[in-house]
């Protein structure tokens, strides 16, 4: 186990990571909802099976924390103070739009996974690795099917 000092590195960056998994969960839905246009279908349910995969995601890294020794946030004005990720309007998006949105906060996403990575590793902290290494590879494939479909 990470000693404590260290352990404040890691659950500094799991708490901005917890911000914008949120944002993220909040901006899914928007799209999910207000996509219109061809491929409307697909991307409708594509957004809900990915939205419900942050959610999951966010509750392992507050309680990830919490077993750190530390608290997650848990207000949206915490979270909205520290994501990177912007939220956007609800108004009508067609799908290649969403995806080139989805495109950049992903990106953004596993450079910001990779860095976290980096803190546990130096942190001592194996098993916060071990769980960000398993989010990072859910996110370079979704990222590759993103690409795969703009292409
Ligand atoms: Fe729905």
């Amino acid at each position: 186990m990470a000693n404590k000092k260290n352990a404040n590195t890691v659950t500094q960056f799991l708490n901005v990571h917890l911000s914008d998994l949120h944002v993220m969960y909040t901006k899914l839905h928007n799209y999910h909802w207000n996509v219109e246009g061809r491929g409307f279908f697909q991307l409708h349910a594509k957004l809900e099976e990915l939205y419900d995969g942050v959610a999951g995601e966010l509750d392992e890294v507050a309680e990830r924390i919490l077993q750190l020794g530390e608290r997650p946030f848990a207000t949206m004005k915490d979270y909205l103070a520290n994501a990177k990720i912007k939220e956007v309007e609800s108004k009508g998006i067609s799908p290649d739009e969403v995806l080139s949105a989805l495109q950049k906060d992903y990106e953004y996403t596993i450079e910001s996974l990779k860095n976290g990575i980096d803190i546990a590793g130096e942190a001592d902290d194996p098993v916060t690795e071990d769980m960000l290494t398993g989010m990072l590879a859910g996110y370079e494939k979704n990222l590759w099917m993103i690409k795969a479909y703009l292409a």
